[in-house]
């Protein structure tokens, strides 16, 4: 089997995550191209070289410059802050190599453009991790709303809800340093549902967005008896409109108590709708209007049945469920296959150019307090 040589940049949360699906990707899936775990990019030698020991990486480097120059690497990995993500795919692109970059594609959208004229300028294959989108639930509804099971699409309801920032002697983190994430619970976390939004209903028109920033200044993380201003939102909430005339809201807060990683969504259309829940993810919800009136009520639909559901057959039997980390190897699977073939698994650069002009809008708005077309 032929082998795709990987180099991985960043190795803390996502670089595990990742990590973990090109161990499991070969053994589940089969396929076509096997991935070759190179090299593991951090900026510590120490804390880089102990991961990559951990995570099955053959060795570890700390300039990534030099690794997605390397002539044995045939994708780099960019799992990286935000900040450094347009300078690594760039470069990546222009060293022809394949590219899966984390989300939200860049810090702006004059990055995000950037990033896309390279990859298509080079000619290499692109993907963005919007691992959110390789749910076997997520995938179902999507194929029920396709099929016009739930007739025309009114509603989307997207939430994003979180609570790890609500202690205020929480350090200043990069993720709330502007310069760094771009921006906080938009880019961070909305940007999956709005992604969601995206897949599920179609592209999004206009945007009347709010953000707040609840605690203004944060310990600094090297000196925490000093405090640092934050520079980025708190919480995010917009309501939206859909070029195909649905309407929609999105939120997206890391301040709700309670609330740990709360991705929910609901679509309402004329003949029915669709409800989902990540903390749930196996199960589907889904109303159908012209079920019997007697038994019409939301139906739970558990989303691991190998002959119906995507990705389950290369895994357990049906019940058998699935999480987290499975999402992201098949994110891993498809890319592959999309290399081996030549073509750019979705959502790519140009879904990730279209979900930063919806975030940009929604910036504006929320300093205009106005509606922003995208
Ligand atoms: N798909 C998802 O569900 C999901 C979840 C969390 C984070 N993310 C995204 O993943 C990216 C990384 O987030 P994270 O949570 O893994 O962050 P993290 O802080 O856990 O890890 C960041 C890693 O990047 C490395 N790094 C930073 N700058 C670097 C540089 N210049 N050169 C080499 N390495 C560098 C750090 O050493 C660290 O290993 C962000 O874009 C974030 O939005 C996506």
């Amino acid at each position: 089997m032929k082998e795709v040589g990987v180099a991985l940049i960043g190795h803390r949360f996502m670089g595990r995550a990742h990590s973990n699906a090109y161990r499991q990707v070969v053994p589940f899936f089969r396929p076509r191209l096997t991935p070759r775990m190179r090299v593991l990019c951090g900026r510590d030698r120490k804390a880089v070289s102990r991961a990559a020991q951990e995570l099955g990486w053959e060795e570890a480097a700390t300039d990534w410059r030099e690794v997605v120059n390397r002539p044995d690497v045939d994708l780099v990995d960019i799992s990286t802050p935000g900040d450094s993500h347009a300078e690594i795919a760039i470069a990546a692109a222009r060293a022809g190599k394949a590219i899966l970059c984390e989300k939200p594609l860049a810090n702006s959208v004059r990055e995000a453009e950037a990033m896309l004229k390279a990859v298509e300028k080079a000619g290499v294959v692109h993907m963005l991790c919007h691992n959110y989108r390789r749910i076997p639930a997520v995938m179902l509804a999507k194929r029920l709303i396709d099929e016009g099971e739930i007739g025309t699409v009114h509603h989307f309801r997207g939430t994003y809800l979180q609570d790890w920032i609500l202690d205020p002697d929480l350090p200043l983190l990069w993720r709330f340093q502007k310069a760094k994430a771009g921006s906080g619970a938009l880019g961070d976390i909305a940007s999956h549902s709005l992604d969601l939004g995206r897949f599920l209903v179609g592209e999004i028109a206009e945007v009347a967005g709010a953000l707040e920033t609840f605690i203004k200044t944060r310990p600094l993380v090297d000196n925490p008896k000093k405090k640092g201003r934050v520079t980025v939102d708190d919480a995010s909430a917009a309501v939206v409109r859909f070029a195909n005339g649905a309407l929609g809201t999105i939120e997206g807060t890391r301040m709700a108590a309670g609330r740990k990683n709360y991705n929910r969504f609901e679509v309402n259309g004329s003949r029915g709708s669709i409800a989902f829940d990540l903390e749930r993810m196996n199960e589907l919800q889904v109303y159908l209007s012209s079920d019997p009136a007697p038994v019409r009520g939301f139906r739970t639909i558990l989303v691991t049945d190998p002959d119906s559901h995507p990705y389950i057959r290369a895994w357990w039997p049906p019940g058998h469920i699935i999480g987290y980390e499975h999402t992201f190897v098949h994110t891993v699977y498809d890319l592959l296959e999309g290399i081996a073939k030549g073509k750019s698994p979705r959502p790519n650069f140009a879904d990730g150019v279209a979900n930063q002009r919806v975030l940009a809008a929604w910036e504006k708005s929320a300093r205009s307090r106005r509606w922003q077309k995208v």
